[in-house]
């Protein structure tokens, strides 16, 4: 058996399309959506993953501006930057970009930014809101996990959906979303014993841990539905996934490639968090003007 491929990177393109007239539409109305990334330092992944996001942006129309900071910042004045940013109104989406330097409390920053700016989903109250199924901003790797198991019509309510590490950005939301959808979650982590176990029993089957070949076609289901959300640099300088990718396109229904997979994905979902943070700051300021 050779598996579908999800192509998230077609599937991206598609919303972006989308996307662009509902920016004209809104800068028509006088609202330009705004995005702010923060970097601090030089870490290459980080340049290279901000690099992705400005041009994302410039593609839809949305406005973007990077601010670099050096690696040697202090925590006040990043706070203070922030603060800044919360009061600007032309600005509805911050993002820094993680990780930080040591000197600085990344916790302590991502609650300094206003939930109603957090594009990235990472403030507790957007995470309070997730669990307890309200409208917030969902963090944009599991919010376009749910996207391309929509656009492929997968049903997830009553699934059995396996997901392979739990971190904040990746694992957790991912399996709380999951779980919103009606799925039976099961979350495994470095403390987990027998692995395969769990995943061989995956309808649904995300691998969120960073390490090459983790997954092999042996862990997975025949027919399961395989999202490899992994970015590893393989002995060759491949960009690879978690899962064996060879392997099991020969045992599951539906797999991501890496990369064209679930990376696309999460840069369009920030996306379309930062039209939403900008529509609702056009729908307070319609009503406060009554
Ligand atoms: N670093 C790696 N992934 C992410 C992400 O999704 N958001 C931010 N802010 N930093 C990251």
């Amino acid at each position: 058996m050779t598996a579908k491929l999800i192509d998230g990177k077609a599937i991206a393109a598609a919303k972006r399309q989308n996307m662009k007239a509902k920016v004209a539409l809104l800068s028509r109305k006088g609202l330009v959506p705004g995005l702010t990334v923060v970097l601090v330092g030089e870490n290459p992944a980080s340049r290279s993953y901000v690099r992705g996001k400005i041009r994302d942006c410039k593609e839809v129309g949305i406005n973007s501006q990077l601010i670099h900071l050096p690696e040697t910042v202090s925590e006040e004045a990043l706070l203070e930057q922030i603060d800044r940013l919360n009061a600007d109104e032309n600005v509805h989406g911050i993002l820094v970009q993680l990780p930080l330097p040591e000197q600085i409390s990344e916790q302590k920053v991502i609650d300094a930014i206003r939930p109603d700016k957090d594009v990235d989903g990472f403030h507790p109250v957007n995470i309070g809101r997730m669990m307890t199924g309200q409208d917030g901003f969902i963090p944009c790797t599991p919010a376009g996990i749910i996207e391309m198991l929509k656009t492929e019509q997968i049903d997830i309510a009553g699934k059995h959906a396996v997901i392979v590490g739990r971190s904040h950005i990746v694992g957790k939301p991912a399996a709380q979303l999951l779980l919103n959808h009606n799925a039976t979650v099961t979350i495994c982590h470095s403390k987990t014993r027998s692995l395969a176990d769990y995943t061989r029993q995956a309808d649904i089957l995300v691998v969120a841990v960073g390490r090459a070949g983790l997954i092999g076609a042996d862990a997975i289901k025949p027919g399961a539905v395989v999202i490899d959300v992994g970015m590893n640099r393989n002995s060759e300088g491949k960009l690879v996934g978690d899962v064996d990718f060879a392997g099991a396109s020969q045992v599951a229904g539906l797999i991501t490639p890496v990369p064209g997979g679930v990376g696309p994905m999460t840069r369009v979902m920030l996306l379309e968090n930062t039209l939403k943070a900008a529509e609702n700051a056009l729908k307070r300021a319609n009503h406060a003007a009554g």
